[in-house]
């Protein structure tokens, strides 16, 4: 496995693999890797002839008040990850050698961010869209892996590539569970035994939601109270949005006439948690 921290060396392997006919896959992320990142790494390989992992903690997608010099830094470990997945190079710069401190130039998707995790976290996507970008060209993959967990970051990447005419597909690939149905995030790591106990409460509102959504008895409103019900039952307060929003261009729905998503952020102590899950338009017997 290669491990570079340089651009130009990154450069220089992928333009190699690509001269010599291979695709590359690229799976980025900022480390502490998990069951989910390792089944991008899957993904990437079942789809490309190489795969590659970026690990690197932006710091231009975490406000002043967030978790940036808390973040889990596992560098090691996700090494050992990467080799035992088979992964052929990783990518783990130093923040120095990504920004140069001279950079005036922010990648900006407006609509997409405007709702959801968007106001509650001020300058994310912008962060998030710039070091995708960036990313995408130190390492110009031919396909590039993103978990359904972050789904409006992949909705924003989707568009970014979009507009900007990268050469490159998104592939989104579903979100990887525990056993209890937490969506796995590196951030479960914050929380305390008491709160990991309630966690699951957010997947199970959830699912019970799409169910009721898809069998087309219950209105959207009725949905999200009760969503909101199943998550203060389980002590879970602080919630920063329960919304049902159209799959592709993520605006409110008031009713399931299309493909949606039902999305959920909310805060168990000091973590942060986010989720969200599909739901088809209901059958109709006519
Ligand atoms: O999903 C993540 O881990 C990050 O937001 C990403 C896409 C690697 C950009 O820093």
């Amino acid at each position: 496995m290669l491990v570079f921290q340089s651009i130009e060396e990154t450069r220089t392997a992928v333009g190699k693999y690509q001269r010599d006919g291979q695709r590359v896959g690229l799976v980025p992320t900022m480390g502490a890797l998990h069951e989910g990142h390792f089944s991008l790494v899957r993904a990437a390989k079942t789809n490309c002839d190489v795969a590659a992992v970026t690990i690197f903690v932006n710091p231009t997608q975490f406000g002043p008040n967030e978790d940036f010099r808390n973040y889990p830094r596992t560098l090691e470990q996700d090494l050992e990850g990467c080799a035992r997945e088979g992964v052929d190079l990783v990518f783990t710069p130093t923040a120095e050698e990504v920004f140069t401190g001279r950079a005036r130039t922010t990648v900006h998707v407006a609509a997409l961010t405007a709702g959801l995790c968007g106001p509650h976290r001020p300058g994310h996507f912008d962060g998030v869209a710039t070091i995708v970008a960036k990313l995408f060209h130190i390492l110009p993959a031919d396909a590039a892996f993103f978990g359904e967990k972050d789904y409006q970051q992949l909705a924003v990447i989707r568009r970014m590539v979009e507009d900007l005419n990268f050469p490159i597909e998104i592939v989104p690939c579903p979100t990887v569970r525990e056993p209890d149905g937490l969506a796995m995030s590196s951030r479960n790591r914050y929380l305390t035994h008491d709160e990991r106990a309630r966690a699951p409460a957010i997947a199970a509102a959830l699912f019970a939601a799409q169910s009721q959504l898809e069998a087309g008895g219950l209105d959207v409103k009725t949905v999200v109270s009760d969503i909101v019900r199943s998550l203060r039952n389980a002590r879970i307060e602080l919630i920063e949005y329960v919304e049902i929003v159209g799959a592709d261009d993520l605006r409110p729905l008031t009713q399931v006439d299309r493909p949606a998503r039902i999305c959920v952020a909310a805060r168990l102590g000091n973590t942060r948690l986010i989720d969200n899950v599909p739901v088809d338009a209901p059958r109709s017997d006519g």
